[in-house]
């Protein structure tokens, strides 16, 4: 394995990017913001299958995030990371500064519409303008093949395809399933918010998913009665504030009235000062 290089110039980036493409090899991108665990990890595994070199970005883009959200404290441990990301085959760290990527006089912004509408897009105005923003941007910048999202970021992964198709960009979007603590909590560079009594109730996320797939196993079909049921159970959860319960169709992100093997729940739930966010499909077909 050779090993990993840490490249912060967008210039740099693009030219050594030119060089493996003009040698035929194919280039996966996995974007991140840092502080990784398992789940960062599950991706660069995934990259290094599909392309031939793996490049991981990290930059905790500011664009991204609301005025009163968490920039500022955002977890941060570079040298981790790059120890991390050295050991899973990836060949280049990209971390540009603010300032790369935002340079004096930028004044352009990325926006799917729609999808942006509902969910996590209500609860966080201007949070996927930022996120498609500098996507596109990387997708510049490293001129990947394919990229890899996960799945817990599932309006994320809904939104950047369609402006992928949008805006005609040749970057295969591939997606990596949900990758979960062994008690169920979905991995989140926020989980690292949380303290020892708010990580035990932070489980209601998972569980009140667990208990809307076995509702629908048993047979219910009713998307709001079971909305309702899951709001209730998460309601009698202590220290659980429900930002949004909602049922939707995983293409169109649009509310269903039937469970169908398209439909899928998804929570956005506060655990103290934490927003935490989870889905799963209801009915695996
Ligand atoms: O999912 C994330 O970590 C971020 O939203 C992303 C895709 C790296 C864009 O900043």
């Amino acid at each position: 394995m050779t090993a990993m290089e840490v490249i912060g110039s967008p210039v740099e980036m693009s030219a050594w990017s030119d060089r493996v493409r003009a040698s035929g090899k194919r280039i996966c991108l996995v974007p991140t913001m840092g502080f990784f665990h398992e789940g960062h990890l599950a991706l660069m595994r995934k990259a290094g299958e599909i392309g031939d070199k793996v490049v991981v970005s990290l930059f905790v883009n500011p664009m991204q995030f609301g005025a009163h959200e968490d920039l500022d404290r955002y977890p941060r441990a570079f040298a981790r990371d790059c120890e991390l990301a050295g050991q899973h085959n990836v060949s280049v760290m990209f971390a540009p500064s603010p300032d790369a990527v935002y340079p004096k006089g930028f004044q352009t912004r990325v926006e799917v519409e729609g999808l942006t509408g509902t969910l996590c897009g209500r609860s966080r105005p201007g949070h996927f303008a930022g996120v498609t923003t500098v996507v596109v941007k990387l997708f510049h910048m490293v001129k990947p093949h394919s990229a890899v999202f996960g799945e817990k970021d599932f309006q994320q992964l809904a939104v950047i395809k369609r402006m992928t198709i949008d805006l005609n960009l040749e970057v295969e979007i591939v997606s990596h399933p949900i990758v979960r603590e062994k008690d169920g909590l979905a991995m989140s560079s926020r989980n690292s918010y949380l303290n020892a009594e708010e990580r035990r109730r932070a489980l209601c996320l998972h569980q009140a998913l667990q208990l809307a797939r076995g509702r629908v196993a048993a047979g219910e079909r009713n998307a709001s009665l079971l909305c309702v049921e899951v709001q209730q159970y998460i309601a009698g959860c202590a220290g659980a504030e429900i930002d949004y319960v909602a049922i939707v169709d995983s293409e169109t992100l649009v509310s269903c009235d039937e469970i169908t093997d398209q439909s899928l729940l998804a929570l956005a739930v506060k655990i103290g000062r934490t927003r935490l966010i989870d889905n799963t499909h209801l009915l695996v077909s």
